[in-house]
């Protein structure tokens, strides 16, 4: 397994684009089984999750090719088996996104129960009922859930709770239900509205996307298409707090500005500084940091993706933050392994107290899952000394080759490919 190696010190300077979004990618590339002919994705990033979607795809019968530039042909989908295994699903929560357009376009799907992962149960139950109002007969049994339906028709469906991924599966299986939908109460991620894009410019007629409400009315069919994928805002997110905790001056080309105000305006708060460019967003960091409280909640809230590494701007400032995590049970993985780096973090339930004025000095870590793993990078980036993060195949999940990305701004960054952990 591959380990990464920070000295920690630099100051952080000079410019990085912002790559195309894993959240967006993953459900669109999804979005390409509902198509009757390939769908060619542009500006997708090289992730690992991105590459198990891809063999999940091909397992299905796609024919898939290009990395960078990705085409998915769903032509031969349905000869075979339409299942997504318990070692996909258990690697990849997001494999489950297949299953509403399986059902839709072929009408039937075997999908294995996710199982809890390490950020918490995150149940399928709202994905299920949503598709069963659809008119799906849903069957359970030995870990796997079975979907069918002749043909889906058009209801009103709320979500007992927000769900990005039950919004996705849901809105792609009434994209072709028969009759109209009206969902509430659903997700209003950026990743969510350019699903809703990409299905619209597949043919079908989806309004509302980006409130808590969406309006579909199914159609017969939907064509493949040409995309190209928007750029991902806690990739963008992540680089600013390395930004603003180095002290650094960095300029974020092709920064989704406008998807990230919440976290712009929380990192203003701590002191930070933006300024919007011709050529993207600059994010200078300040002498000294502020504490800020941080709750997390559905968009356009706090995301819950950004709560790792704005922890660790709060350990460095000047006071004691709180921080709040509403989304998921189990999302403070980060805190023992920050602490052992230097930080003073106490845990109540979902809220952390964070003491700040830290004193990072580098040691060992482990990586646990994908966002707090990025925010041992961070806290490496100002240790004294050097920090060695182990598990980084958890970060190769949403991060492209971060120390390729971080070193040209003046990290002291290098993989060990192979290493024993
Ligand atoms: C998406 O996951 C993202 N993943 C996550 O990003 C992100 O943290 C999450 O949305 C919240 O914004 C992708 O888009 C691939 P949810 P998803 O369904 O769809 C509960 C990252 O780091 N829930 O919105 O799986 C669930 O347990 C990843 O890039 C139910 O109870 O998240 C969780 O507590 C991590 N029943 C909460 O809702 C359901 O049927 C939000 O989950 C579905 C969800």
């Amino acid at each position: 397994m591959d380990k990464i190696i920070v000295e920690g010190g630099s100051r952080l300077s000079g410019r990085v684009r912002v790559n195309g979004a894993k959240n967006a990618a993953l459900p669109i590339q999804c979005a390409a089984l509902l198509g009757d002919t390939p769908t060619t994705l542009r500006h997708v990033p090289l992730l690992s999750d991105v590459h198990t979607m891809n063999s999940l795809l091909v397992g299905l019968g796609c024919a898939v090719s290009g990395e960078r530039s990705l085409t998915i042909d769903p032509r031969k989908v349905g000869e075979g088996p339409l299942e997504a295994s318990y070692e996909l699903v258990k690697t990849m929560r997001a494999s489950v996104t297949v299953m509403g357009p399986l059902l839709a376009r072929y009408g039937r799907a075997r999908i294995s129960l996710p199982g809890g992962c390490a950020i918490g149960a995150r149940p399928i139950d709202q994905h299920l009922r949503g598709l069963e109002a659809l008119g799906a007969e849903i069957a359970l049994s030995h870990g796997y859930v079975d979907v069918s339906a002749k043909r889906l028709r058009g209801a009103t469906f709320v979500f007992d709770l927000v769900t990005v991924g039950g919004t996705q599966n849901v809105m792609m299986a009434a994209a072709l239900a028969r009759g109209g939908s009206r969902l509430e109460n659903v997700a209003s991620e950026p990743e969510v509205q350019e699903l809703a894009l990409v299905l619209n410019k597949m043919g079908a007629r989806i309004h509302g996307a980006g409130t808590s409400v969406i309006e579909i009315e199914g159609v017969d069919t939907l064509s493949g298409i040409d995309h190209a994928i928007l750029p991902d805002r806690i990739e963008a997110g992540t680089f600013m707090v390395a930004a603003a905790i180095t002290g650094g001056d960095v300029l974020l080309e092709h920064a989704p500005v406008d998807h990230m105000h919440a976290v712009i305006t929380k990192m203003e708060e701590a002191g930070v500084i933006f300024e919007v460019e011709p050529e993207g967003l600059r994010v200078r960091g300040p002498a000294r940091l502020r504490p800020v409280d941080v709750t997390t909640k559905p968009h356009p809230g706090f995301p819950t993706d950004m709560q790792a590494q704005m922890m660790v701007l709060a350990t460095l400032a000047d006071g004691q933050s709180l921080i709040t995590e509403t989304i998921f049970e189990n999302r403070f993985m980060h805190v023992p392994e920050l602490c052992r780096l230097g930080a003073d973090i106490q845990v109540h339930g979902n809220a952390a107290v964070v003491r700040g004025r830290a004193t990072y000095t580098g040691t060992t870590v482990m990586a646990t899952d994908l966002r707090a793993s990025a925010s041992l990078i961070l806290a490496g980036l100002v240790a004294q000394g050097r920090t060695e993060i182990r598990r980084v195949y958890h970060l190769d999940r949403g991060y492209e080759a971060i120390e390729a990305r971080l070193a040209p701004l003046g990290a002291k960054i290098e993989r060990i490919h192979g290493a024993a952990s």
